[in-house]
C-alpha cells in the first residue's frame, strides 16, 4: 500500500511517500480502507521529535482517519466488513499512524460514521471533536445558559469548541486573527467574535461579559493567565491544553479567592471508555447539523510533507495560513 512515513524523526521533509506492506489486523482490530485522514499539530510534534513517543519505524504519521472496514478480526464485535468508520488516537503511544491506504485499528478506537457524513468530514472532526468534548463536558462541565470564552475560535480545536458549546446551549465569545476569520467564527455560531489583531480582547470582554465568563478555553500555547483569571466569573473554570514548554506567570491570589479551577488534559491520555461517549455525541451533532468540521483544504496524501510544513508554520509559526483542518486523501 501507499503510505506517508518516516524512518527517523526530524523535519517535515523526512516524510516519504511510498510502498509499505499492508498491515494484517489482529483479532481485536479492523482493517480500514482509508477514505480520508486529517492533520493535527501533534502529528508534527511527533514527527519532529518535539514530543517523544515510542515509534515503530518505518513509522506512518497521523492520528485521525475515516474509511471503510474491509476485514474484521475474529474478536471484533461492533463492526463488520463494509461498515463506514472514523477514529483517532492512532500514531500515538507506540501505535502506527493513519496516513496510508490501509490502517489496522483496534475496534475500541473506531466509531460508526453516520449516513450522510463523508469521510472528509468524519476524519476532520476526529481528534479535535474528542478533545473539545472532553474539555467541555468531562472537565469544564459547561452548562446550558453559561458563557464561554474560546481563545482562538478559527483553529481546528477552537472552531469545534465554539460549535459544541453552542450545541450544549452556552453563550459563546471567541477571538480570531482577521475579519474574515471573525466572520467564519460567527457563521460557526459564535455570539461574539473579537479580532485580536485590531481590538483589545480585555476591553471587548468587559463590555460583552461584565460579570465574567464561566469557562475560559485557551487554545494558545502561551496563555495570559492574568487576563484569563481576571475575566473569569466566580467559580469559573479554565481549560489549558497546549504549550508543553510554556511556563507563564500565574496570579494565584485572584484565582483562589474567586473559587476558580484549572483543568489541563491531553486527549490521547483519555481511555477508550472515556472517549466513546464523546464520539456518540459528535455523531449525533453531525447528523443534527449542529457540528461540522472546519476544513481549510483537502490535499492528496502524497503531499503529506507539504501539509506538515503548512501546519507547523500556522500553529507554531503563527503564520495564520490555515483556518481549520487540512484533510488528505490517498
Ligand atoms: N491537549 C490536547 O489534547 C490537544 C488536542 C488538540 C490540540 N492541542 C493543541 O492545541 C493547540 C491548538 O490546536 P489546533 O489544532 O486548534 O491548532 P490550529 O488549528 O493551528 O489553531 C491555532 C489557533 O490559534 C489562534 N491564535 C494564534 N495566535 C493567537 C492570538 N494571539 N490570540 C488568539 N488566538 C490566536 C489561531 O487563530 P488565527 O488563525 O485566527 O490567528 C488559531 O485559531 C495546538 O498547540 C495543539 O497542539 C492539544
Amino acid at each position: 500500500m501507499k503510505a506517508a512515513y518516516i524512518n527517523q524523526t526530524g523535519l517535515a521533509e523526512n516524510i516519504r511517500y511510498g510502498e509499505l506492506p499492508t498491515p494484517k489486523p489482529s483479532p481485536t482490530q479492523c482493517l480500514v480502507k482509508v477514505g480520508a485522514v486529517s492533520l493535527n499539530p501533534v502529528d508534527t510534534y511527533i514527527r519532529s521529535g518535539m514530543v517523544q513517543m515510542p515509534l515503530p519505524f518505518p513509522f506512518i504519521v497521523g492520528c485521525d482517519l475515516a474509511g471503510t472496514v474491509v476485514e474484521a478480526g475474529s474478536d471484533v464485535k461492533r463492526f463488520q466488513t463494509g461498515d463506514r468508520v472514523w477514529g483517532t488516537n492512532q500514531g500515538l503511544l507506540g501505535r502506527q499512524g493513519t496516513f496510508a491506504e490501509f490502517c489496522a485499528v483496534d475496534e475500541c478506537w473506531l466509531y460508526s460514521t453516520p449516513d450522510g457524513v463523508g469521510d472528509e468530514q468524519a476524519s476532520a472532526i476526529a481528534l479535535v471533536g474528542i478533545t473539545a468534548h472532553l474539555g467541555l463536558v468531562r472537565d469544564a462541565k459547561l452548562q446550558r445558559g453559561e458563557t464561554i470564552f474560546v481563545n482562538g475560535g478559527s483553529g481546528g480545536v477552537g472552531s469545534t469548541v465554539v460549535q459544541m458549546a453552542k450545541a450544549i446551549g452556552a453563550r459563546v465569545i471567541t477571538t480570531a486573527g482577521s475579519d474574515k476569520k471573525v466572520e467564519r467564527c460567527r457563521s460557526l455560531g459564535a455570539d461574539h467574535a473579537i479580532n485580536y489583531q485590531t481590538q483589545s480582547v480585555e476591553t471587548e470582554l468587559k463590555k460583552i461579559a461584565p460579570a465574567g465568563v464561566n469557562v475560559w478555553w485557551e487554545t494558545l500555547r502561551e496563555p495570559n493567565f492574568d487576563l484569563a483569571v481576571a475575566s473569569l466569573a466566580a467559580r469559573g473554570r479554565m481549560i489549558v491544553m497546549a504549550g508543553r514548554e510554556a511556563r507563564p506567570p500565574f496570579p494565584v491570589g485572584p484565582f483562589y479567592v474567586k473559587g476558580c479551577s484549572l483543568h489541563g488534559f491531553a486527549m490521547f491520555m483519555a481511555t477508550a471508555e472515556e472517549q466513546r461517549p464523546c464520539a456518540e455525541d459528535i455523531n449525533r451533532w453531525l447528523v443534527e447539523g449542529k457540528l461540522k468540521a472546519n476544513i481549510d483544504r483537502v490535499m492528496p496524501l502524497s503531499q503529506a510533507a507539504a501539509a506538515h510544513r503548512l501546519q507547523e508554520e500556522s500553529t507554531i509559526g503563527k503564520s495564520g495560513a490555515l483556518s481549520g483542518k487540512v484533510v488528505l486523501k490517498p
